[in-house]
């Protein structure tokens, strides 16, 4: 009897184990109702009388023997399925490739924006996003307490002095105009905040590109021109571009930007709602007193400004009709997006 627990004991410890199949083999042919452990425990009966606590404790340990590697090898093999691969880890083989990342629809486009200024001889300024009332508001022309303060509505962030979240990126051109020497051809891309109710079509945060150039005798064909040579690089060769009244404080006279639609060529459809043009941004001449704001001369130079959102053209491009899908950072929606080389 010692002898048949030994050589069940040696089977356990030779059998290998390397896939659920061969556990299930294992479990089979030592633990099932007719695997040999408890084949030992039948024989048992034929034990001398003195001699059965000592045998039984044997076939015990073999039995706790079998059932703990049975045990071991179920929770190696189950760590290794949550691994994905059902199977033993082969440390040799290649790992798969991580995710790469990529740029967001907003970064393509503004650096597809500021690429073609860039062409024409504009440079790219930066400045503060907390703002002081002075560059927002009264260098441009803002007077204290005029409701065209009203025209965006601003999170302050301290009061007397007012300090608060830039409402347009034009707050960056004074800065330029105040350190620099005209001319000036200077493009302000970057992050801009207004104290809007979120929907499909506003947010209370967005992205403006603006553009500024001042120089001796710059006139509304020079803005115009410029206008054009965007949208025609932008949105294709055959855009036309339209230019309607309007009103900004900081220029005059001023005007919003319309481009022809880009999905029925200006022949009316659902995206531009049958009239053909679609807005994209302001613009205008700047207004001498902002000029003599940041002690550049008007009687010497003249310049125009414009601005367009980043998230608008990026709608139009790309046919997107929710603008809060560009902060809601789900991937399914961002890996849609690649750059254009
Ligand atoms: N700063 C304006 C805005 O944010 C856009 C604009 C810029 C209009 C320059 C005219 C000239 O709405």
């Amino acid at each position: 009897m010692n002898a048949e627990i030994e050589k069940v004991k040696a089977e356990i410890g030779k059998f290998s184990i390397s896939s659920s199949e061969e556990l299930e083999k294992f479990r089979l042919e030592f633990l099932s109702k007719k695997g040999k452990v408890p084949a030992l425990f039948v024989g048992l009966k034929d034990v001398l009388p003195e001699e059965k606590r000592k045998v039984g404790q044997a076939i015990n340990e073999v039995k706790v023997l079998a059932q703990k590697k049975f045990d071991d090898q179920k929770a190696l093999l189950g760590n290794n399925k949550a691994q994905g691969s059902g199977e033993m880890v082969d440390p040799t083989l290649p790992s798969k490739p991580g995710q790469v990342g990529g740029s967001h629809p907003i970064s393509i486009v503004r650096d597809q924006m500021v690429k073609i200024f860039e062409r024409i001889g504009f440079n790219v300024s930066h400045g503060p996003e907390i703002e002081d009332d002075w560059h927002n508001f009264t260098a441009l022309n803002f007077p204290p307490d005029h409701p065209a303060r009203e025209m965006q509505d601003t999170f302050f962030i301290e009061k007397d002095p007012d300090i608060a979240l830039r409402t347009h990126t034009s707050s960056v051109q004074v800065r330029v105009m105040e350190n620099e020497k005209p001319p000036i051809r200077t493009l302000s891309p970057g992050r801009v905040f207004r104290n809007e109710a979120i929907s499909a079509r506003a947010h209370c945060i967005f992205h403006q590109v603006e553009g500024l150039y001042i120089n001796r005798g710059v006139s509304f064909v020079d803005l115009k021109q410029t206008l054009y040579h965007f949208a025609k690089e932008f949105f294709g060769e055959n855009t036309k571009i339209r230019l309607r009244p309007s009103f900004f404080p900081f220029t005059e006279p001023s005007a919003e930007l319309d481009v022809s639609c880009p999905f029925c060529n200006g022949k009316g459809c659902k995206i531009c709602k049958g009239t053909g043009w679609v807005e994209i941004g302001g613009a205008g001449m700047v207004d001498p007193r902002v000029l003599r704001s940041s002690n550049i001369d008007p009687d010497e130079y003249s310049g125009f400004a414009f601005g367009m959102g980043i998230e608008r053209i990026t709608m139009l491009k790309y046919q997107i009709n929710d603008i809060r899908l560009f902060f809601e950072n789900d991937v399914r929606f961002l890996q849609q997006f690649q750059r254009e080389i």
